[in-house]
């Protein structure tokens, strides 16, 4: 065993480069991709957003995962033990404890929501959702998590799917489900956007989507949200990169994973916002209808339309497969790291981890309206859910993506970042270097101080 007491003897690797990158993917596309990310871009101009959204994505985002893959595949270690087997006694191990507190955090609210999407996969499944008198699916949705008990049940069938998954191991379960679930969704959501595309509201939809409104770039909201929603979405700047490329063997090669990841997660957004705006403009909705978006909006329109129960129940499957595989990871997480710290079996972690992180969702969703439940810090949402969320994407993963690019970009001998990345002495790579060490540092910073105005006012 070696100072971190991590016994690399059996520790679990990936079957293959292809099953890592689907995990990551699998990991990256979520909730994130769709009912965040529809609901961020509505909020705050569409378009406009967009670009902050794509440039964030391309000079902070990709650079960063390739730092974590960087990292995990080296230390071949979790989020925390990788600093702590590369630089023993620094602070850098920072970024560790706030990401494996982040995975509890967002793990938590992340149950909640996709134990909704549950509930909708069962309504269509009864044809409950069909028929909603009144068209009142305001109503129904408010109805629904209002209530005390309902929604827990559902979070709790959740996490257990969740424990499930990553009880049975890093190949046999996490990669087996990424493999077979992650193509069905991609090939799912291309149908369902060609769809939407021929309801009649396209023009207006991808507008909104494609066509920045440029007034909105004054407004320093704008990039704060599209950075977290950009760290979010990439499963960024918390270890959970770190912890699935440390199953990677050493021969595995890097840069191509990270773009690849880069690209379509983004274009699973874009193609879930091609699939979401053009139905809301069709219907004469609103596209800043926040959260309830994705419950109220949709399910609305799918009531409007001829085969609405099917393409219904073919919408929530999917947002459901895509939570349930970034869930996954976010357990992962720290289940990694305390079966090493306190030598548990992986069993035995799963369970324990998975059942406190059911316990710390249970005020999120209890705060969607049973009780009123949120910390007296105005900027950061009305509810606790939504202010659990605003910590943990707009700061939590921001700066532990900070940490993390200053960490390869200047805490790494330059020499040894180009050979372990894989880049070796190329142009891209010295761009690689230098987007760590100037660029994503102070984009961070300044997108932070930005913030920080914008909440004062
Ligand atoms: N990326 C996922 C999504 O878009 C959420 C997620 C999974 C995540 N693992 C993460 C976010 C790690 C941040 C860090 O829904």
């Amino acid at each position: 065993m070696d100072p971190t007491g991590n016994t690399q003897a059996g520790r679990e690797q990936w079957g293959s480069r292809l099953g890592f990158i689907l995990a990551c993917l699998g990991s990256a596309v979520g909730l994130g991709n769709i009912w965040r990310f529809s609901t961020t871009a509505g909020e705050n101009g569409g378009g406009a957003f967009l670009i902050v959204y794509l440039a964030v994505i391309f000079l902070i985002g990709i650079p960063i995962v390739m730092a974590e893959f960087t990292i995990g595949r080296k230390t071949q270690s979790d989020a925390i033990g990788s600093f702590q087997k590369l630089a023993p006694g620094t602070p850098w191990v920072l970024s560790g404890i706030m990401g494996v507190a982040s995975a509890f955090i967002i793990l938590s609210f992340y149950g909640v929501i996709a134990g909704w999407v549950m509930k909708y996969v069962l309504g269509y499944l009864t044809g409950a959702l069909t028929s909603v008198p009144d068209n009142d699916y305001t109503g129904y949705f408010v109805n629904f998590i209002t209530s005390p008990v309902e929604p827990l049940i559902w979070q709790f069938i959740f996490m257990v799917l969740t424990v499930a998954t990553v009880y049975v191991g890093v190949k046999q379960g996490i990669e087996k489900m990424n493999k077979i679930l992650m193509p069905s969704l991609g090939i799912l959501l291309i149908i369902l956007a060609i769809y939407s595309l021929t309801l009649g509201g396209a023009k207006e939809g991808l507008n909104f989507l494609f066509n920045p409104d440029w007034s909105a770039l004054t407004d320093p909201g704008v990039y704060i949200a599209a950075l977290g929603q950009a760290f979010f979405s990439l499963s960024l700047g918390m270890g959970a990169l770190i912890t699935y490329g440390s199953y990677l063997k050493k021969d595995d090669k890097l840069p191509g994973a990270a773009l690849s990841l880069g690209i379509l997660d983004t274009a699973f957004a874009l193609i879930a916002g091609i699939m979401i705006f053009p139905a809301v403009f069709a219907f004469g909705l609103d596209p800043a209808g926040g959260a309830g978006l994705l419950f109220m909006t949709l399910p609305n329109v799918f009531g409007q339309m001829t085969g609405g129960t099917i393409v219904g129940l073919a919408f929530f499957l999917l947002v459901l497969a895509a939570a349930l595989t970034s869930a996954v990871s976010l357990l992962e997480v720290a289940v990694a790291y305390f079966m090493r710290k306190f030598e548990w079996t992986r069993q035995k972690t799963a369970l324990l981890i998975g059942g406190i992180i059911f316990l710390l969702g249970v005020p999120s969703s209890l705060s969607q309206g049973a009780m009123s439940i949120a910390l007296p810090i105005g900027f950061l949402g009305d509810n606790f859910l939504d202010q659990m969320d605003y910590i943990t994407a707009n700061i939590f993963l921001p700066l532990g993506g900070l940490i993390i690019a200053l960490f390869m970009g200047w805490g790494w001998k330059k020499t040894d970042a180009l050979r372990d990345s894989d880049f070796g002495e190329s142009t891209i790579g010295i761009v690689w270097i230098w987007l760590l060490r100037i660029v994503a540092p102070i984009a961070v910073l300044l997108i932070f101080l930005n913030g920080l105005g914008w909440i004062s006012l």
